[in-house]
């Protein structure tokens, strides 16, 4: 196994639409997952998509719950109703930033494991959010394109700055 190099926003492999697996069996997916999973341990993310490594293919690994890294072949995401909410992502290609991106709650997935079968379920909150990021990496679109409020992106040490003093005043007008 081995640790990727991760290509950053504004590298080509990024901003195109990524293929379709044709061999979801092949000893080099086989490797590319083995050696996406050891990145994204590396890295301490939630989800990588293929593109990421600049690899681009139409697979994608995120994190259950319980914490497991998932790889996903060829997805399909549908929403599950109408139901959407905001929440802050980063990304392991945009590093030190972060932003409010609105998202379907819940949806169903399908797609193939490495073994090439087909396997589906369901997923909702933050589990939803990160497939759904993943899944727009095969798109070649990156979420500051999405962003739900555009003055609610920037990098990591203002937002929380701006946080704390915004909480701050809150308290102070709370005693008042
Ligand atoms: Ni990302």
């Amino acid at each position: 196994m081995a640790i990727l190099k991760i290509a950053r926003m504004g590298h080509p492999v990024l901003h195109r639409v990524a293929d379709l697996v044709e061999d979801p069996t092949a000893p080099e997916i086989r490797r590319l997952v083995a050696d996406m999973a050891e990145t994204l341990a590396d890295a301490g993310g939630v989800g990588l998509a293929a593109p990421q490594v600049h690899v681009p293919l139409r697979l994608f690994l995120w994190k259950t719950g319980a914490g497991q890294a998932m790889a996903i072949l060829n997805p399909v995401l549908t929403p599950l109703g109408e139901e959407t909410e905001t929440g802050w992502e980063g990304c392991l290609s945009i590093p030190g930033l972060r932003g409010l991106v609105r998202r379907a709650v819940r949806l169903r997935f399908a797609g193939l494991d490495i073994e090439g079968n087909r396997f589906e379920g369901e997923a909702q909150g933050l589990a939803a959010r990160v497939m759904q990021h993943e899944y727009d990496h095969l798109d070649g679109v990156l979420y500051p394109s999405k962003l739900a409020d555009p003055s609610q992106f920037g990098f990591n040490e203002e937002l929380a700055r701006a946080a704390a003093e915004r909480r701050a005043r809150e308290a102070e007008g709370g005693t008042a």
